[in-house]
């Protein structure tokens, strides 16, 4: 953080970059605190992102987030990564210290379960089995978010059992891997069943997954939000469970990076949900 006596800067790096709502997002938050500063978009061609990143001490910057494609490419060039970065295998947000040093932080495992947390308060990581579907960056994501929230099991089901077993020999306990064949009778006992893949985004075909073994009461998730009610989510309201879109996830996974340049933790007001909502 920063002394407020100064303009605060901070951006999202990617490229592409003109689809992210990130500077929506923060832009918001600098103004409802009152905060003199702006977020801005970054277009930042993969063989360079070496060079912006260690630009930003120098142009006063309080730090950056990153997306695609540099997530993971951040891993090597950041001074310094906190553990839940490196378990994750991707970096989403970038913190300048006040001597330059630059820190590698994931937020977006938190922004997860801050989401569920916020749609339905009863939520707890260790109710029961959480089923994950998907074993890529995004589930790796999720699933630091899980057990930093106190998960007691975490069922990965992937197309590619191989994929999923990687992942569970990274993560270790409570992380087991499953085939993909055994996905639908795997959810049987499962308090949450959250989807990491591409399927059911605008575009994709839906998700191939029955949801009638899952018990009443249980979460069901889409970490995406291009459409907000995937095919899953309405099957899942369908059926009476709640529906936790990915809309969320993208709002809180932004609190701590505010939190960590700018020195407060901002709220996710129905407000700024809605400003976004309307830019889908
Ligand atoms: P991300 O970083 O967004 O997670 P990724 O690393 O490419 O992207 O991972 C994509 C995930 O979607 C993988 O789990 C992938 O399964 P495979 O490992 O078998 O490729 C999953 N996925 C993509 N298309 C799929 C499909 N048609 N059916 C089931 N899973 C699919």
């Amino acid at each position: 953080m920063h002394g407020q006596d100064r303009f605060l800067l901070a951006g999202v790096m990617g490229w592409p970059i003109s689809h992210s709502r990130s500077p929506k997002i923060h832009n918001y938050w600098l103004a409802r605190y009152g905060l003199d500063g702006v977020y801005v978009p970054l277009a930042i061609e993969p063989e360079r992102l070496a060079a912006a990143l260690r630009a930003l001490p120098a142009l006063n910057f309080s730090g950056c987030n990153l997306t695609i494609p540099h997530k993971e490419a951040a891993l090597a060039i950041v001074d310094d990564l906190d553990p839940t970065a490196k378990r994750v295998g991707a970096v989403n947000c970038v913190v300048v210290e006040e001597d330059g040093t630059l820190v590698g932080r994931n937020y977006d495992g938190f922004g997860f379960t801050a989401s569920l947390r916020a749609a339905a308060p009863m939520w707890r990581a260790d109710a029961g089995p959480a089923a994950v579907i998907g074993a890529g960056g995004a589930a790796r994501a999720v699933i630091a978010g899980l057990i930093d929230a106190g998960a007691t099991e975490v069922r990965v089901f992937n197309r590619t059992l191989e994929r999923a077993e990687t992942l569970a020999r990274d993560f270790g306990p409570p992380v087991v891997a499953h085939r993909w064949e055994a996905r639908e009778a795997g959810l049987a006992d499962a308090a949450l069943l959250v989807n990491t893949t591409s399927q059911g985004m605008v575009g994709q075909p839906p998700l191939d997954l029955r949801l009638d073994a899952l018990p009443a009461g249980a979460l069901v998730s889409d970490i995406v939000y291009a459409p907000l009610e995937t095919p899953l989510l309405a099957a899942a309201r369908a059926r009476g469970l709640v529906a936790v879109d990915g809309l969320g996830m993208l709002i809180h996974q932004a609190r701590p990076a505010f939190r960590d340049w700018f020195g407060i933790m901002p709220e996710a007001t129905p407000e700024l949900r809605a400003m976004i909502e309307a830019t889908l």
